[in-house]
């Protein structure tokens, strides 16, 4: 069973205090909501602020990134333990802003993906194409391709810890979502290349994740497909309103698909 996700990704916005009121404003609003799991992540200085607001509130926390090691000599990065510590359980890896503006490549992707699930964490790896990308016809090349690196020395017993989202990169923060039947092509794509490298089995019980210009108008065409397991917002995710509606757009009804 695959329960659907629903995550905000707050990017470099929120000071601690604005991130814990937005917090509890959200939790106010989501009070109640069954059958979905509402995952908040805030950037790393808010994740103190921000855990105890939800923590036991069915709510999750999670962080933006990670670095890949455990510890050393690495000016300005955190690991998995340092975000486990913070009462963390999910982390955002390989997002196309980190790849674009920070230079990270498919390798570091996967050794992220590795740190993550050698301690508890539970990543939600980011894969999608550009638009020059998708225009000369590479959606499937580019995407099997991001997916079978990051994927690299992980077993099968992982993937129920496991997210993936599809975000195309032409649709984020652009106010152009892709359709939600071109999602759901890409989403299928996804999951058989996980299905190569995991097994059938493990492969169904990863979530696929759709984002990208995600709002609460558009996100009911998104629940409504059953190759969609939830979706990781942006700019949406720091107006309360606009979350809670994408966050009740009809995923309950999804429990006992897949
Ligand atoms: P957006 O961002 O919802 O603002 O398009 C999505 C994301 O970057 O994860």
């Amino acid at each position: 069973m695959r329960i659907p996700l629903v995550v905000g990704n707050w990017k470099m916005f929120t000071t601690p205090r604005e991130a814990s009121e937005l917090a509890a404003e959200i939790l106010r609003r989501l009070d109640l909501l069954a059958g979905v799991e509402v995952v908040l992540a805030p950037p790393f200085t808010s994740l103190a602020a921000v855990g105890p607001v939800i923590r036991d509130k069915g709510m999750e926390l999670a962080a933006q990134d990670l670095h890949w090691e455990d510890r050393g000599a690495f000016t300005g990065a955190i690991s998995h333990g340092m975000l486990e510590a913070l009462g963390c359980r999910y982390v955002i890896v390989g997002h196309s802003e980190r790849r674009r503006h920070f230079g990270e490549t498919d390798h570091q992707v996967n050794l992220k993906v590795l740190a993550a699930l050698r301690g508890g964490l539970r990543p939600i790896l980011c894969v999608g194409e550009e638009e020059r990308e998708r225009a000369a016809g590479r959606l499937r090349q580019v995407i099997r391709r991001q997916v079978s690196e990051a994927l690299e020395g992980i077993a099968p017993g992982m993937a129920q810890r496991l997210s993936v989202a599809y975000e195309p990169v032409w649709a984020i923060g652009t106010g152009k979502a892709a359709h939600p039947e071109d999602a759901a092509e890409a989403h299928e794509i996804i999951r058989r290349q996980i299905e190569k490298h995991l097994g059938r089995t493990a492969s169904g019980s990863v979530r696929i994740l759709y984002g990208g210009s995600v709002t609460g108008e558009n996100a009911p065409a998104f629940a409504a497909r059953s190759e969609v397991d939830g979706v990781l917002v942006g700019g949406a995710s720091l107006k309360p309103a606009d979350f809670e509606a994408i966050a009740r757009a009809g995923w309950e009804g999804r429990i006992g698909a897949g």
